[in-house]
């Protein structure tokens, strides 16, 4: 149980936030299949990028921490070795499709298994690319289901038209091409987020993009590197719409990425009519970096229609939240893959908000809030989401009673020290700080 208080001051503070959750699992795998020794900085302490580098030290991988770093003894692909237990992927759905990319080419046979929430999610949507590769996967009752049990082996490249946008099953079907004998070939429908990508050639490889398709060709040797992990757009947007929907709020989030193919929440705040900034533009290990600084100011409604949903995936629900402190009605439409998240995050976030008086209306592929009336206290449930925890507690901020959460506890997933960080810029005492 956890009460969120009703802010009565802007909110203020210099930030920052953890690394990003995606590069942060692509760096572990690489680092782990690289040759050579790689260090890796400002990985998340979440629990699902820990979740990947249990896995790899499952896998007799050499993983240890030196200070704020992460460093990595890569050997190769053939370094790896059968884990002696199920790996738990937790609540990773990231981990698990993942993995189930570099276990397709290894030659033995794995189980992979997670939570009671990661164990309703679709993961014949990596079965199936993989299976055409040569590995044979089997699932929970052939449901596609986890736990799934690969066994891998002598792959070959194919050339796949991904039904969904999805840069989980996208990297699957990389990193198993980057084991398989010839070339592998992809072509999505929306582009999803580059970071496998932009990882094999920052690891020495060669992946070629040519808009929504990838080509690989099998057989590449990596080498190990240093990468940077900047801040996660995904975490901070919880803080730049805190700061976005309360008047008189400053806030700068430092050192977070902005790749392209992630920043559609920015996009959707501006044309909401956020006061949004970006401060120290850089490049750091290949992925584009800014300050971010976002001032108060009164939202307006507007449509975020399908086109929208891949560079803004993970960020629905906390849009979801400024959609119902703006004036007007929020559209958001073509987000049918939202019901398979950590939670199905159409029910659980249209259920959160009426609980705390906004009128919404819930659609098979996405939802409509009537915003603009004030919040009311309310008791809502998380559901185990860490992002439908923290969206429900920046709205417990601009109710007129308070909110209160079964479980928040969740919110370890991604952002350990969120309701501390929360708590300061609430409170002003945050200046140049990061947890
Ligand atoms: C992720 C891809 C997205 C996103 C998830 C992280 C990744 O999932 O929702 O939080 O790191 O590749 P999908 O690939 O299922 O869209």
């Amino acid at each position: 149980m956890k009460r969120i208080e009703p802010t009565k001051r802007p909110l203020r503070g210099e930030i920052s936030v953890p690394g990003d959750k995606s590069i942060g699992h692509r760096a572990v795998i690489f680092a782990s299949i690289a040759h050579g020794r790689s260090t890796i900085f400002n990985l998340s302490g979440g629990e699902d990028n820990l979740r990947t580098v249990q896995a790899f030290k499952d896998m007799g991988v050499k993983i240890w921490s030196e200070s704020d770093l992460l460093c990595i003894d890569g050997n190769g692909w053939d370094s790896l070795s059968k884990p002696n237990e199920t790996v738990d992927c937790g609540n990773s759905g990231t981990a698990m499709r993942l993995l189930s990319g570099v276990l397709a080419g290894r030659p033995f046979t794995s189980r992979l298994d997670g939570d009671p929430s990661l164990r309703q999610r679709p993961m014949q949507r990596v079965i199936d690319p993989l299976s055409r590769m040569g590995a044979q996967i089997r699932s929970k009752e052939g449901k596609g289901l986890a736990p799934l049990e690969i066994q891998g082996g002598k792959l070959k490249g194919i050339d796949y038209r991904m039904p969904v946008a999805s840069a989980q099953v996208k990297s699957a079907i990389l990193l198993a091409g980057l084991q398989a004998d010839g070339i592998t070939s992809l072509e999505e429908p929306q582009s999803s987020r580059d970071h496998t990508e932009l990882m094999i050639k920052g690891f020495g490889g060669e992946a070629k993009v040519d808009g929504r398709s990838v080509v690989v060709a099998g057989g590449q040797k990596l080498s190990a590197r240093e990468v940077r992990i900047p801040g996660d757009i995904s975490s901070a947007a919880f803080f730049l719409v805190a700061a976005a929907v309360i008047p008189g709020s400053e806030i700068i989030v430092r050192d977070v990425g902005v790749n392209p193919t992630r920043d559609g929440a920015i996009e959707v705040l501006r044309r909401m009519g956020a006061k949004i900034e970006f401060l120290n533009r850089r490049i750091e290990t290949g992925e584009p970096v800014v300050d971010i600084k976002v001032c108060g100011s009164q939202l307006a409604g507007i449509d975020i229609g399908p086109e929208m949903a891949a560079r803004t995936i993970d960020e629905y629900p906390i849009l979801a939240v400024a959609g119902a402190l703006a004036e007007g009605t929020t559209t958001i439409s073509g987000v049918k893959e939202l019901r398979y998240k950590e939670s199905d995050r159409i029910a659980t976030m249209t259920e959160g908000l009426r609980h705390l008086g906004v009128e919404v209306e819930e659609r098979d592929d996405g939802m409509t809030i009537r915003g603009g009336k004030p919040l009311e206290a309310a008791s809502v449930k998380t559901y185990g989401d860490h992002r439908v925890a923290m969206s429900l507690a920046i709205a417990g901020l601009s109710t007129n009673g308070g909110l209160q959460m079964d479980d928040a506890g969740c919110v370890d997933t991604s952002f350990p020290g969120f309701f501390d960080l929360l708590n300061r810029v609430r409170s002003h005492s945050v200046s140049r700080e990061s947890i």
